[in-house]
């Protein structure tokens, strides 16, 4: 029997079994009810699930038990299952957990590898992964590989990367370069066109509608871009229970523009002690989307803005903080660009020499990280790659960064741009290809604040706790500070709240 989303989700005992049906169902496939019970033994169904995406290929509409069964028991393996992480297979999921990693960006890169042969690699991943995502769009059906366009005439559409993009000569049209693995490509995409309204941005994946030339020696010209996308018709997850999640960002412990009293009022509210107790009584995560500490030479002069000079300190002060907390909270970090992991992206969690005086209640996760919480699926991203996003984006500024989120989410990429501000580590798997859909993304980096709505997730900019620097009023950027967005994870409403001295601490409504 196959299962379609909607009967899985009612007759499945646990969330996750409806998300998995749901990600299968995002990639095109049927899945089995047997198969869907065998995957819900695996230690990370969700990493299984999308190795039977990518080993499986376009042409296999069926999830079956016997894919699954291999998968999890090759034969030359024995009986012992292989996914990632080992150990015994878990027992199916009862209901939703309260914290459950599903993917962590960062993955080991592969030992002996040349730069250029780890890049290769990276970048192929990445072209596999949002070209599965593409396929099957009713006007990408025919997409040929590139090479095969040669000799064609007439429409046609081919999936690729985006290599370049620069005007004609007399710059009344766009030259656009795409490649895939069989060659490249380059069409003229007349000014005229709605395709040369949407932004173009490097290194990103898309479906192209193209038209061949007749005349040797023409161009063939771009009639279209398809982004990968988020799917129109996405029903929420939600969480049976009223639980809420506070989103914070950019503590910037260390520095000397921490807002020790915004802080403090932050505590007090967690403790029940500030004005709205019966939000704070129902918190149950809090999630911090990087730069914990203030970190040692980011920028030019910092050590005139640091009021702790060593890094071991600044993580002290971060799990004094911390410590401030109520117990009962599960609080995530991920790092940013100021923490002290190797910058280039995806990063790994927070190393153990620095992890190791957080208090039991904090779990230092990767950047990005994709995680349930009561079931419902978060995304955690610092947001670096802003800072190559917004000069790319005709009318993007950090004062907006939910904007620039939206293209993320159109893109299915958080950071695609090669050789910008933003370091890409050259791993096997790009960990920083947003699949599966979260319903919430959250970012910080633009030290502002903002929620929006995209396609249905809920889109979270997660404001700062550092005053304004000297580095900032050069570069321009007016910091939205002391602000926490309170999700509620059975109706995913948010609250603001203000935590700016002398403000009123809450404000219903979506922006603070
Ligand atoms: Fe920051």
């Amino acid at each position: 029997m196959l299962e379609g989303t909607a009967p899985a989700a009612r007759q499945g005992p646990g969330a996750l079994r409806g998300d998995l049906v749901r990600y299968f169902e995002e990639h095109r496939k049927l899945v089995e009810a047997e198969a869907l019970t065998l995957l819900l033994t695996a230690p990370e169904p969700v990493l299984l699930a999308r190795r039977l995406i990518r080993e499986s290929g376009a042409a296999a509409p069926f999830v079956t038990v016997g894919m699954v069964s291999r998968a999890l028991w090759p034969p030359a393996a024995g009986n012992g299952p292989v996914v990632s992480g080992g150990g015994a297979p878990a027992a199916p999921e009862a209901g939703p957990t309260p914290f459950r990693l599903v993917a962590e960006g960062f993955s080991a890169p592969t030992p002996g590898l040349r730069p250029l042969e780890a890049y290769g690699g990276l970048f192929r991943d990445r072209f596999r992964a949002l070209k599965r995502i593409l396929h099957g769009r009713a006007d990408l059906r025919g997409a040929v590989p590139i090479r095969e366009l040669r000799g064609r005439e007439g429409p046609a559409s081919v999936i690729g990367m985006i290599r370049e993009i620069r005007p004609t000569a007399a710059r009344r049209h766009l030259l656009v370069v795409a490649e895939d693995e069989s060659g490249a490509i380059e069409l003229l995409l007349p000014k005229d066109r709605p395709a040369a309204r949407t932004p173009w941005i490097l290194d990103e994946v898309v479906g192209l509608t193209v038209r061949m030339p007749r005349e040797r020696g023409r161009l063939p010209l771009l009639t279209g871009v398809v982004r990968p996308e988020v799917p129109a018709l996405r029903p929420a997850r939600t969480a049976p229970s009223a639980r809420r999640v506070l989103f914070l960002s950019d503590l910037h412990l260390g520095s000397k523009s921490f807002l020790t009293e915004s802080w403090q009022r932050v505590v007090g509210f967690l403790h029940e002690e500030g004005p709205a107790p019966e939000i704070a009584r129902e918190i149950a995560h809090v999630v911090i989307a990087g730069d914990l500490v203030d970190g040692i030479g980011i920028y030019p002069n910092q050590e005139r803005d640091l009021a702790l000079h060593d890094i071991f300190e600044q993580y002290a002060e971060l799990a004094r903080r911390l410590r401030e907390l109520p117990e009962r909270l599960e609080i995530l970090v991920v790092p940013g660009n100021h923490d002290a992991v190797c910058p280039a992206e995806p990063q790994p969690s927070l190393a153990p020499e620095i992890r190791t005086g957080l208090p039991p209640n904090v779990r230092p996760l990767g950047n990005p990280a994709t995680f349930a919480l009561d079931g419902v699926l978060v995304a955690a991203y610092h947001g670096r790659s802003f800072d190559d996003l917004i000069p790319a984006l005709p009318g993007a500024s950090y004062a907006r960064p939910t904007e620039v989120m939206k293209t993320m989410l159109a893109m299915r990429h958080l950071a695609p741009i090669y050789g910008g501000r933003t370091p890409l580590a050259p791993l096997p798997r790009d960990g920083l290809v947003i699949d599966p859909v979260p319903e919430i993304l959250v970012t910080g980096h633009a030290h502002t604040y903002g929620v929006d709505q995209y396609r249905g997730v809920l889109l979270l900019n997660a404001s700062t706790w550092q005053a304004e620097t000297e580095y900032q009023r050069m570069r321009n950027i007016t910091p939205v500070p002391a602000r926490a967005a309170v999700v509620r994870l059975d109706d995913l409403r948010v609250e603001t709240l203000n935590f700016e001295p002398e403000r009123p601490v809450l404000s219903r409504g979506s922006a603070g």
